[in-house]
Order: structure tokens, then C-alpha cells, then sequence
């Protein structure tokens, strides 16, 4: 990899970064707001890597930046209005089965990775918190191997906010409709990566609608552009065919590696 060519986009990175801060703190006129300047090297060196072909699954489909849907609605410009908004949405035919949106839960203060589901179940429709069933006992371990949790560095989310009946697949047009409060999360929590749970949450993030999940597994693609995003199989999978537990942990070690976080049973 060529070092000025690295340097430069590292440049250009921290330029758009200082960008987005300026507009952040111009949209909440709080210019006291302190934000920490990521490290972009290792985004330029993944860039490059994925321009350069060094990877041949990367190379098999380049990263892809989802185009951004027109949005029919004001978006809330802060979490709390925007989880207010979601709780009174009618968007879409779920609104009329579920008992409570389940907006997300977990640290909203620049974490190191923000989790996509698929959609709420059972439970989560009656707590209104996600992954608290059987997938997110599991899905708890997962995180917690590898140094993430939802108290300090994680936040948790869905495509949908509203629990599908009997569970089934969310619809298109659903995942259409409630696409907009996800990206205005993952907008206004600022991960520093995103991790995508199955097909539903995977293809709609990485804008990749024909891909299996084999395809999508195991590499970076950058949301946006920017964000650095990772796809794994759901925990629900997981826990219907165990063979899964593998190519999953493989997948957490490489964002762990990627954010320098601790991984279970290797020393740092
Ligand atoms: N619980 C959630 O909150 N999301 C899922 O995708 C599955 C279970």
C-alpha cells in the first residue's frame, strides 16, 4: 500500500470529520462541545485495501454506500425526540399489533460499535427493550466476548421498531418505512463501527438486497461512506444451527481487532 496515497485520504478524513463537527455543533448550537478526532489511519488503510483488491472477497464486491432515501418526515435532531417520535409512529401496518416500539437501548455517546437486529420479538415487544430473549442472552455473551457491552460501549437497535406478528420476516415496505429512524440513530449516536445481525439488518445496511449471508459475513464495508460496518450471522441463527458459532466469532474478532478491544481468552 502506497504511504502518501494512505496519508492523503487520512487527510481528507479528518477533514470531513472536522466538517461533521462543525455541523454538529452549529445544528445544537453548542459550541463548548468537545469531539474527539477518531484515528483515521486504519479507515485509510481498509479503503485502500478494498480499492487495491488486496482482499480477494473484497475484491468480489467493493464496498457500497447505501443511497439515502428521501425522507417525508422531520427527523428529530436529538435521540430522545426522535425515540418520542418512533413511539408515536403509525408508518406502517405493524403499529397496529405491537404493545411497545422498541427504539433501542445502550450507550449514546459516540460508542464503539452500535448493533442492528432484525426486529423485536415476543419480549422485547412487551419490555420495549431489545435482544432480552433467548437471541439476546445470547447475543450478551457474544458482545461481552468480546469486551462490548450495553452499559459502557454498545448500543443496541433494529431494522423495525415494532414486533412483526408470529414473528415473521419484517416486510419491504416495513423495513422502507422504519429505515429512516436507524439512520438518523446510527447519524446522531456516531458509532465508530456498526455491527449488522442476519440478512434483513445486513442487506439493508450495506444496500447489498441480493446477497446471502455468506457473501455479506466477514468483511468491512463502510456505511455512508464512513462508518466502518461488519456483518455476522443473527444470534437466532446461532442458536437454530450451532455450526454458525464459528464463522460468528471469527467475525467479532476482526471488529474487535479492528477497534483494538479486548477479545476473550487473548491477551491484549
Ligand atoms: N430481538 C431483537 O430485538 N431483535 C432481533 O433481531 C431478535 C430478537
Amino acid at each position: 500500500m502506497q504511504e502518501d496515497k494512505k496519508k492523503a485520504l487520512e487527510t481528507a478524513l479528518g477533514k470531513t470529520g472536522d466538517l461533521m463537527n462543525m455541523f454538529e455543533k452549529t445544528v445544537r448550537k453548542n459550541w463548548d462541545m468537545e469531539f474527539e478526532q477518531p484515528d483515521y489511519s486504519r479507515t485509510a488503510e481498509m479503503i485502500l485495501r478494498n480499492l487495491e483488491g488486496e482482499d480477494e472477497k473484497q475484491e468480489e464486491k467493493p464496498a457500497f454506500i447505501p443511497p439515502r432515501e428521501s425522507a417525508d418526515i422531520r427527523l428529530s435532531l436529538d435521540l430522545g425526540g426522535l425515540a418520542a417520535d418512533c413511539a408515536k409512529c403509525t408508518r406502517c401496518r405493524l403499529a397496529s399489533t405491537r404493545t411497545k416500539t422498541v427504539f433501542g437501548d445502550g450507550c449514546i455517546a459516540r460508542p464503539d460499535v452500535l448493533v442492528v437486529g432484525e426486529g423485536p420479538g415476543e419480549t422485547e415487544d412487551k419490555t420495549g427493550l431489545p435482544f432480552v430473549g433467548r437471541a439476546g442472552e445470547l447475543l450478551t455473551k457474544m458482545l461481552s466476548s468480546i469486551s462490548l457491552y450495553r452499559e459502557s460501549n454498545c448500543y443496541i437497535t433494529n431494522t423495525v421498531k415494532c414486533r412483526p406478528p408470529e414473528n415473521r420476516d419484517p416486510l419491504p415496505d416495513e423495513k422502507q418505512a422504519c429505515g429512516l429512524y436507524v439512520r438518523q440513530q446510527i447519524a446522531l449516536i456516531r458509532p465508530k463501527a456498526i455491527l449488522c445481525l442476519g440478512r434483513g439488518a445486513s442487506c439493508m445496511l450495506t444496500g447489498q438486497e441480493d446477497c446471502s449471508m455468506a457473501q455479506l459475513r466477514g468483511r468491512f464495508f463502510f456505511y455512508d461512506g464512513s462508518i466502518p460496518m461488519i456483518c455476522t450471522y443473527h444470534p437466532a441463527a446461532v442458536l437454530r444451527n450451532t455450526d454458525l458459532k464459528r464463522p460468528v466469532w471469527e467475525d467479532l474478532k476482526k471488529l474487535a481487532r479492528f477497534l483494538n478491544l479486548g477479545i476473550a481468552g487473548e491477551r491484549k
